[in-house]
């Protein structure tokens, strides 16, 4: 049968100042470092997991194409060894690794783009960043080269970012990448046992290529 993949990540992907890949089973202990922490998933639909937990969780999300409705990639973000905590546009040294941690490029986070509809072609985006790298535009660099990934190379028409309200760093990036709030859903479901509201901000392609055109 032939390849109908319409994504497939090949090769790692450079921005400016990361590396966006997918993950490996060797990512553990970076993914850990930051989905295993409360105020990480503080307002994301996961559980608090134990290093096992992220271990398996992890290793459903090695996924490497976008075939059908449902299919998800996750990006790492690789942060190379200069930026780690050493340079000045890296965290403090007093965050910095112990070991040797600083000689090898180091995941200091992900993003998940899901292909939703083929059909319709709608597209989804999700960031996570380990705080100690927070506040430093790597989240918006990456989530802007995804956003062009599903646009140029995916095909996306509508690409839709869906949080919860509360969650005002996520809300900023999703303004910062050109994203406009469609909705927030009032009581839309139920997280840990209490009524939870929903934001859902999206981006149409001709949106996306005109703020690059007037970025160029
Ligand atoms: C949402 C999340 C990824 C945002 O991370 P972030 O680092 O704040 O996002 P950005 O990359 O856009 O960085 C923006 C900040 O970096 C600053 N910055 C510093 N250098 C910068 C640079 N070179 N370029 C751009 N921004 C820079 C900006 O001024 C801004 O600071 P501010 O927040 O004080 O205004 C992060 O808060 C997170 O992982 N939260 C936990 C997980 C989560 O909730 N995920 C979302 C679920 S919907």
């Amino acid at each position: 049968m032939a390849d109908e993949a319409l994504l497939r990540i090949t090769a790692p992907i450079r921005t400016e100042r990361l590396v966006l890949r997918t993950l490996t089973p060797e990512d553990l202990d970076d993914v850990f470092g930051y989905a295993g922490r409360d105020d990480v998933i503080r307002y994301l639909p996961w559980p608090k997991r134990t290093r096992d937990e992220v271990a398996e969780h992890l290793a459903r999300r090695l996924n490497t194409t976008l075939a059908a409705d449902g299919d998800v990639i996750v990006l790492g973000i690789e942060l190379p060894p200069s930026l780690d905590g050493a340079s000045p546009e890296g965290a403090s040294p007093d965050d910095a690794p112990a070991d040797d941690a600083c000689a090898r490029p180091r995941i200091i986070g992900d993003l998940t783009l899901v292909l939703t509809s083929i059909e319709h072609r709608q597209a989804t985006v999700g960031w996570v960043l380990n705080p100690q790298f927070q506040g430093k535009g790597y989240a918006a660099e990456a989530a802007s080269r995804v956003l062009t990934l599903a646009f140029d190379e995916l095909g996306s028409h509508r690409v839709v970012a869906e949080l919860d309200p509360r969650n005002t760093a996520s809300a900023s990036l999703c303004t910062r990448l050109g994203m406009r709030l469609e909705g927030h859903f009032v009581h839309s479901g139920i997280v840990e046992g209490e009524w939870a509201d929903l934001a859902v901000y999206a981006i149409l392609d001709v949106e996306w290529n005109a703020r690059n055109a007037l970025d160029g």
